[in-house]
């Protein structure tokens, strides 16, 4: 059975997309072996149907990674239980995503996997910018989760 992970911001044009992107990219790279179903999503729904934002694309594209196939969707509250793994980028996310029925032992901060896993969030850029540095605290933080699901499957194994 894959491991799922979804990924959640508010509009799923900025930072999940990035998520979604980098955390793709680093399963390839170290574990292509690895069996994962990886999705993000917003919770509104304001950008359905749209692209990334060009600041998130472009910070990817500089990185190598492409994310511009991505489409903006809204999660479903239905959809909550079938997801290992639900990792939202801020309080107010993770908060709607309880509200909505989410399990709070399964939805998890992105950055609290960064030791010594404080509950640090990753700043919305759609308003003020800062890509460079969302992006960062994005890939530490993705790095932080793979190894923490990958050693968890190791001990299932
Ligand atoms: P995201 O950023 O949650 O990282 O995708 C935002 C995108 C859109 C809006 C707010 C934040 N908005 O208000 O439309």
């Amino acid at each position: 059975m894959p491991t799922s992970v979804l990924f959640v911001c508010l509009g799923n044009i900025c930072r999940s997309p990035l998520a979604e992107g980098v955390f793709r990219h680093l399963v390839q790279e170290q574990c292509p072996s690895s069996d994962y179903t990886i999705d993000s999503a917003g919770t509104g729904g304001w950008h359905a149907g749209s692209q990334p934002h060009e600041g998130s694309i472009d910070i990817a594209e500089k990185h190598g990674i492409d994310i511009s196939g991505q489409q903006s969707r809204q999660v479903l509250a239905k959809e909550l239980s079938k997801w290992d793994w639900v990792i939202a980028m801020d309080n107010a996310n993770r908060n709607n995503l309880l509200r909505i029925g989410a399990d709070p032992n399964k939805t998890k901060l992105l950055l609290s996997f960064i030791p010594p896993g404080y509950n640090r969030e990753v700043p919305d850029p759609y308003y003020d910018g800062g890509f460079d540095r969302v992006y960062e605290l994005i890939e530490q933080g993705c790095s932080y989760l793979l190894d923490f699901l990958e050693s968890e499957n190791d001990t299932l194994t």
